[in-house]
């Protein structure tokens, strides 16, 4: 539980002050009381409040607007709201460009300024929050990009600069995207070998007679339609480094040849009698359990062996849940940057749909997750209307209680409730507001909010 926030009231009219003072302490909060302006800028210079409620015309020689600046300059984080007769609109307006939060005319309506003052408070604490999680995702960038804080990314941190210092092969393991290519290019990156190139190959994405020829090329006339020399990969990444993605993938008869490559350091073109000494290091890296692989004879256990000289693991987002903000946000910053969008933050309650997911895509899932909000969304936040629905529904529960502990709110209960409801009866919205005890047009017409598609009125598909 957090202090409550602090308010500085500045009215100069006894009276006025006192009542409002009272409305705002039943409302929760802590209320400082000054009569003058300047009495208003000693108390801000001392208790840097959350929100300053100034009268704008208060006896000389200070009015609000000095309080106003004073809280500008001296506690930036500050919301003011200035209180004007009737009179005084166009004061109100230099002060709203001057960076005040808003204004309210006298006389004064209590529920007016408590809903106000609410949303300053609102807007304080979202700013803070945001600048807070900016600077996390500044300090938590250590390798260009790779983004985490969890003790299992500040592992894998110190695991990656050790590696990279020494010249071994490694293999990375990690469920599809964990980030595997990325640390790859990280290792390369920061080892001596960065000058020169990085080589990527994926063993699972070309037939096998194309991957062979890819890796290590051919002479002329080795086959029909080798009508020239043909350098391969591996001579390309010469002084370099090579990264074999999807190793599980390649066939038996190239895993003989890789194998070749790791123990002599050398590759023969196709046709070739010669071998050509070369100079790479080895990253592989595999999405399965190698080790199964391994015994289910898909891979060969002596490549195996030479490649499992330093193994890293990547571990899956739900395994470090606490990176998921810190992802999040940096991917809605660089697609905003990407995008020219306004798009800055990422609303509480869509951020807590986002940590209570399981990702099975991990960071490629959260990354284009957070693409598509960012390109789709319409306004400067993303909101929890801009998320996929199937993001909602908590896989084999409805429990209103999300796993990282966070008790949700009512409304995002309620959202989770529906949307699994309407998963449950396969988009059969007739079944889905029976079971729910409410009106097919309430059901429409509040799946429309969560931005799900659905048809104009008949037709029972949601998708
Ligand atoms: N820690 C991270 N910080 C920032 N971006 C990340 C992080 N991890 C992954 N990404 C991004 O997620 C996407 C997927 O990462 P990558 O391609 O490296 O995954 P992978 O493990 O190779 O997946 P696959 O097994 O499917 O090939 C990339 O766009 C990458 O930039
Ligand atoms: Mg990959």
């Amino acid at each position: 539980m957090t202090a409550s926030p602090t308010i500085l009231l500045v009215e100069d009219e006894d009276g006025l002050r006192e009542a409002l003072a009272i409305v705002l302490r039943r409302a929760g909060y802590q209320v400082f009381e000054r009569n003058s302006a300047a009495e208003g800028l000693r108390a801000i210079d001392r208790e840097s409040p959350d929100v300053v409620v100034t009268d704008l015309a208060m006896e000389n020689p200070l009015s609000g607007m000095d309080v106003l600046r004073h809280a500008r300059q001296f506690s930036p984080a500050t919301e003011t709201i200035l209180m004007t007769a009737f009179g005084t609109i166009e004061n109100a307006v230099e002060c709203m460009r001057l960076g005040a939060f808003h204004y309210i005319t006298k006389p004064i309506n209590s529920e007016e300024l408590e809903l106000l003052v609410a949303k300053a408070v609102e807007h304080r604490r979202l700013v803070a929050e945001n600048r807070n999680l900016r600077q996390r995702v500044k300090d938590s960038c250590r390798f260009d990009n790779i983004v985490g804080a969890s003790p299992a990314m500040s592992r894998l941190f110190e695991q990656i600069t050790r590696v990279a210092a020494l010249d071994t092969t490694v293999l990375l393991n990690g469920e599809t995207g964990t980030g595997k290519e990325l640390v790859a290019h990280a290792i390369h990156d920061n080892s001596p070998r960065a000058p020169r190139s990085f080589v990527a190959i994926n063993c699972g994405a070309l037939p096998e007679s194309l991957l062979e020829s890819e890796l290590f090329g051919y002479v002329r006339g080795a086959f029909t339609g080798a009508s020239t020399n043909k350098k391969g990969l591996f001579e390309e990444a010469d002084g370099g480094t090579f990264f074999l993605d999807e190793i599980s993938a390649a066939p038996m008869s190239i895993q003989v040849k890789l194998l070749r490559v790791l123990e002599e350091r050398e590759t023969r073109r196709i046709g070739d009698t010669r071998s050509t000494p070369i100079d790479v290091r080895i990253i592989a890296a595999s999405n399965r359990d190698l080790q199964a692989e391994v015994a289910a004879g898909r891979v060969r256990d002596d490549l195996f062996y030479r490649l499992n000289v330093v193994s890293l693991r990547l571990p899956p987002l739900r395994e470090r849940r606490e990176d998921i903000p810190l992802l999040a946000q940096h991917f809605v910053q660089k697609y905003a940057t990407r995008f020219h969008r306004p798009t800055a933050s990422i609303d509480p309650a869509a951020m807590r749909i986002v940590t209570g997911y399981e990702w099975p895509g991990n960071v490629r899932e959260l990354e284009n997750v957070m693409e598509r909000a960012v390109a789709l969304g319409g306004s400067d936040r993303v909101g929890v209307e801009d998320l996929p629905p199937e993001l909602s529904v908590r896989h084999g529960s409805g429990a209103a209680v999300s796993e990282v502990g966070v008790v949700m709110t009512l409304e995002d209960a309620e959202r989770e409730c529906i949307l699994w409801a309407v998963k449950r009866c396969e988009g059969n919205l007739a079944q889905a507001a029976k079971g729910l005890g409410i009106g097919r047009t309430t059901l429409w017409r509040k799946l429309k909010r969560y931005g799900v598609q659905v048809g104009e009125d008949e037709g029972g598909g949601a998708s």
